[in-house]
């Protein structure tokens, strides 16, 4: 019997080496798995398999993709995950929940956000039936047993402790929260100052959470520039400025994260979190939109009523031709285009990466 293990050795070698491509020598850093954690800036169709109505699965969602379908993205075409991972040259994630996500698939690793979300578990309450922070991470533990029956408990550890994580959320615990009514529970319970930093401590714990499930690289966004949305120009705006309370709200929220991630990296004694400051990078499209080859920052290119901001993107909606000049796809979310820009910042980008950008972090040693 003792005999045998060697040969048993020998044979998962080749197994992991050849057939899975684990443990291949690599001069750079480049993670081999992905997984998001989110809301519905990254969600690319958990919510499909859910009964509620954040969903993004019907035309002319998906537009401007590769099948010109809807598919559960919200936006036209690629989301900043998508580009995350066919620059890294990982094949397209699959959602968690889709029951193609099985075997030999599961190893790219997988996206656990669900459109809806926020911080808080009473964040996106009208949407019902949502992948709450706490249940994505669960899926996420659910998920390391599953690839530990296929690869063992070690190649499991160090696959996720490897690969990239991303997680964004924050957005939605304002517009779907605090600001979805006026007097609404949490800003009858906190002043915002108070509820930003209720905000920060509880991302602060699932950020914990990640790494004690073992993430490593862990890029983290929250939220963009919240007043300068279609949506919330509709609504709060008198004359298609950026309205002063969201913006208010994104300014106070998004640097106490920044900081909040320097201080965790510092308790840690490693770089595991990267802030990504989406609010500047967004806000930069909005205030100098020719610098970056956009003609139209506050008005949604799918929607109605004033600024293309009121409502759902339907097939009734307006829909613009020329998705490439728009910053917003639809009330709330980013074209691909705008996708594609942050995704060069977050590679290679110089000002709002803390405290460094992507491709520094891959050109590191393991
Ligand atoms: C959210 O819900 C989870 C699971 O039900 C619970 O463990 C957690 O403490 C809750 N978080 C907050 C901030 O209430
Ligand atoms: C980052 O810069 C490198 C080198 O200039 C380039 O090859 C790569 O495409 C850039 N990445 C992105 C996402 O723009
Ligand atoms: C980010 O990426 C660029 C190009 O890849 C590199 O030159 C630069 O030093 C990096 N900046 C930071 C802050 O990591």
């Amino acid at each position: 019997m003792i005999s045998s293990i060697p040969v048993v050795n020998i044979l998962m070698f080749f197994f992991l080496h050849f057939v899975l491509g684990i443990g291949g020598s690599q001069t750079k850093n480049v993670p081999r798995a992905f997984f998001v954690f989110g809301d519905s800036l990254v969600d690319n169709g958990n919510n499909n398999f859910l009964i509620t109505t954040a969903r993004a699965d019907s035309p002319p969602y998906g537009i401007d993709s590769l099948t010109h379908r809807p598919s559960g993205r919200f936006s036209n075409g690629r989301n900043i995950p998508d580009l995350i991972g066919e620059q890294i040259g990982l094949d397209p994630l699959l959602p968690y929940l889709d029951p193609e996500l099985d075997g030999k698939k599961l190893l790219n690793g997988a996206n656990f956000a669900s459109a809806g979300i926020g911080i808080l578990n009473d964040t996106g309450f009208q949407f019902v039936n949502i992948i709450r922070m706490p249940y994505q991470l669960a899926f996420f533990e659910t998920y390391q047993k599953r690839v530990a029956a296929l690869i063992g408990t070690e190649e499991t550890k160090k696959l996720i402790n490897e690969a990239l994580v991303l997680i964004t959320c924050g957005g939605n615990d304002f517009v779907n929260n605090y600001y979805l009514v006026r007097n609404s529970l949490r800003s009858f319970q906190y002043e915002l100052p108070a509820y930003v930093r209720l905000l920060t401590a509880e991302y602060e714990k699932i950020l914990m959470r990640l790494f004690k499930l073992g993430a490593r690289k862990v890029l983290v966004t929250a939220t963009g520039p919240l007043g300068c949305a279609p949506s919330v120009i509709a609504l709060r705006s008198r004359n298609g400025e950026c309205a002063t309370e969201l913006q208010r709200a994104a300014d106070l929220f998004n640097p106490l994260v920044t900081t909040m991630i320097g201080l965790l990296n510092k308790k840690l004694g490693h770089d595991v979190f990267i802030s990504i400051e989406a609010h500047h990078i967004f806000y930069d499209f909005i205030s100098k939109p020719k610098a970056f080859g956009f003609k139209v920052t506050n008005q949604a290119c799918c929607g109605q009523g004033p600024y293309n901001g009121l409502g759902l993107c339907t097939a009734f909606s307006n829909l613009c031709s020329d998705r490439d000049k728009y910053v917003y796809w639809d009330g709330y979310h980013p074209t691909e285009r705008a996708n594609r820009l942050v995704v060069q910042e977050i590679f290679n980008g110089t000002k709002y990466m803390k405290p460094m950008n992507l491709s520094t972090l891959m050109s590191m040693e393991a």
